[in-house]
C-alpha cells in the first residue's frame, strides 16, 4: 500500500519540518481554502461524503459531527485530542513526532469549517520531552509563514492554535474531561447531553477530534471527491493506522486501507515470534473485547467485520498474544489499569473496578474460587452501561470477553492454583 495520509512523511529526511511538508503538497489544501474563501458548508459536505470516521475510538462520522455545530456567529472552539493513553495505542505520538504539520493543517481546516477562531491541541503529559517540543516548533514555523494567526496569508481569516500538555491521566482523553482540564479544573467527564458541539469549552460550541482524524483531513480536501472512499470498504472508508504490538517480530504503526485482512497486517508486522501459534488478539486497544486468534485470522480490519466477531476496531491498538500467554495474568494487568485510572465519580466504576482488580489479584495469588469467576461476571455486568463515561464499559468489556473466550483457563487457575500455560 503506497497511499498514506498521516504517515506519509515518516520515511523522509527531517520528516517534521515545514520544508518537508511543503515539498509534499503540505498546506496546499489550506492555501486553496483561504484563497477561494471556500464556503464552510462545502468543506463539511466533502468531509461527510468522504466517509471519514473518527480515529479516537468510537468511529463517529467526522463530517456529521462538524455539521452539529450551530450556524450562528459567536465564539466556537476546536480541540485536537492528542492524549493517547489507551494501552496498545501508539499512533498519535508518531504523527506528532513525524508529521506535526498535517495535524496543524487539519486543525486549521476544521476550525475554519466550524467557524472557530481558536483551537487547542491537548497532548498527553508523557509527550513533554519530544512531541510537545516538535509540535510547538511546527506551530512557530507555521505562524512565521502566516499560515496561522491574524489575517492568514493576507486574508480576513484569523485562527489561533495553541498546544497544551496534560498531567498523565488517561481519563482526560475522554472529550468532556479534556474540556474540564483545559478550563483548569480536575479532569472529570461531564454528563451528556448537552454534547460539546452545543455546550463545550467554556460552554461554547466545540468540536473535539482525534489527532489521526485531523491529520487525515488535508489530503481528503486536496483530492477529488470519492478518492478517500475508494481506498476502503463500505462503512469503513479510507485508511487507518494500526499499532501492532505483542508477540510479533516487527512491532510498529502501519497505515493501511480499511478492509485489509488481519492476516496481511500480521504479515506486515513480521508474523508471530519464533513461529509460535497465535492465541488471542485485542484488535482496538485494551478496552475492547478480546478475540480468539484463529477467529481473528479470518477477519478483515474494518468496523463491521470486527463487530461481527464480537469486538471493536476502537483506536486501532492491536495487541497480539501467542500460545504462551496466560490470559488470567493479562486480564489482571488490564484490570489494574482501569482501576487506577477511574476518576471515581460514579459508584459502579469507582467500586467495581476496584473489586475486579481485587478478585483477579486473589485468583493470581492462588486464593480464587469458582464463585469468584461468577462474581467477576456479575460486577462487570453491573458496571457496563451504568456510568457517566465509557471508562466503565472499557473496564467491564475485557473481563466479560476474557471469561467468555478463555473460561477453562480461568477455571484451571482457581482449581490448580497456577496458570495453565506456565
Ligand atoms: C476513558 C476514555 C479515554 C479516551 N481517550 C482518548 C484518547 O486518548 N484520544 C482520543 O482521540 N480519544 C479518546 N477517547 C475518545 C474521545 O472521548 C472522543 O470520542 C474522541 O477524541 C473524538 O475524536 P474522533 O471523533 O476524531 O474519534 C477516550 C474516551 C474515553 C471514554
Ligand atoms: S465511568 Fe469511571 S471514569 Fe468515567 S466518569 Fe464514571 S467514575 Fe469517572
Amino acid at each position: 500500500m503506497t497511499i498514506k495520509l498521516c504517515t506519509d512523511t515518516f520515511d523522509l529526511k527531517d520528516p517534521g519540518s515545514l520544508k518537508t511538508y511543503l515539498d509534499n503538497n503540505g498546506y496546499l489544501a489550506w492555501k486553496n481554502i483561504v484563497k477561494e474563501q471556500t464556503p464552510k458548508s462545502k468543506i463539511i459536505e466533502k468531509i461527510k461524503d468522504s466517509g471519514l470516521r473518527g480515529k479516537g475510538g468510537a468511529g463517529f462520522l467526522t463530517g456529521l459531527k462538524w455539521s452539529f455545530i450551530p450556524l450562528m456567529d459567536g465564539q466556537k472552539y476546536l480541540v485536537c485530542n492528542s492524549d493517547e493513553s489507551e494501552p496498545g495505542t501508539c499512533k498519535d505520538r508518531d504523527i506528532l513526532r513525524y508529521n506535526p504539520h498535517a495535524v496543524i493543517e487539519g486543525m486549521l481546516i476544521a476550525s475554519y469549517a466550524i467557524g472557530a477562531s481558536v483551537g487547542y491541541n491537548y497532548l498527553r503529559g508523557e509527550f513533554m520531552d519530544e512531541q510537545w517540543k516538535v509540535f510547538n516548533d511546527a506551530l512557530s514555523e507555521a505562524y512565521e509563514e502566516k499560515l496561522i494567526g491574524e489575517n492568514i496569508l493576507s486574508s480576513n481569516i484569523t485562527i489561533d492554535l495553541h498546544a497544551l500538555i496534560g498531567a498523565g491521566a488517561y481519563i482526560v482523553g475522554e472529550e468532556t474531561a479534556m474540556l474540564e482540564s483545559i478550563e483548569g479544573k480536575r479532569g472529570m467527564p461531564r454528563i451528556k447531553p448537552p454534547f460539546p458541539a452545543i455546550k463545550g469549552l467554556y460552554d461554547k460550541p466545540t468540536i473535539i477530534n482525534n489527532t489521526e482524524t485531523l491529520a487525515s483531513v488535508p489530503k481528503i480536501m486536496l483530492n477529488e471527491p470519492g478518492w478517500y472512499k475508494s481506498l476502503g470498504v463500505d462503512d469503513s472508508e479510507g485508511m487507518k493506522i494500526f499499532c501492532m504490538s505483542g508477540h510479533i517480530n516487527n512491532p510498529g504503526n502501519f497505515e493501511i486501507a480499511l478492509g485489509t485482512p488481519f492476516s496481511d497486517l500480521l504479515d506486515l508486522a513480521g508474523g508471530i515470534f519464533n513461529q509460535k501459534n497465535i492465541k488471542a488478539v485485542i484488535p482496538g486497544g485494551s478496552s475492547v473485547p478480546v478475540v480468539k486468534g484463529e477467529v481473528m485470522m479470518k477477519v478483515n480490519m474494518d468496523y463491521d467485520s470486527i463487530t461481527e466477531v464480537g469486538s471493536m476496531l476502537g483506536s486501532g491498538g492491536v495487541i497480539v498474544m501467542d500460545e504462551s500467554t496466560c490470559m488470567v495474568s493479562v486480564l489482571h494487568r488490564i484490570s489494574r489499569f482501569y482501576y487506577s485510572e477511574s476518576c471515581g465519580q460514579c459508584t459502579p466504576c469507582r467500586e467495581g473496578t476496584g473489586w475486579l482488580y481485587k478478585i483477579l489479584t486473589n485468583i493470581i495469588s492462588g486464593n480464587g474460587t469458582q464463585n469468584d469467576l461468577h462474581q467477576l461476571e456479575r460486577i462487570a455486568t453491573q458496571i457496563e452501561g451504568h456510568c457517566i463515561c465509557a471508562l466503565g464499559d472499557a473496564a467491564a468489556m475485557p473481563v466479560r470477553s476474557f471469561l467468555k473466550n478463555f473460561w477453562s483457563e480461568f477455571e484451571y487457575y482457581v482449581d490448580k492454583k497456577e496458570s495453565m500455560v506456565s
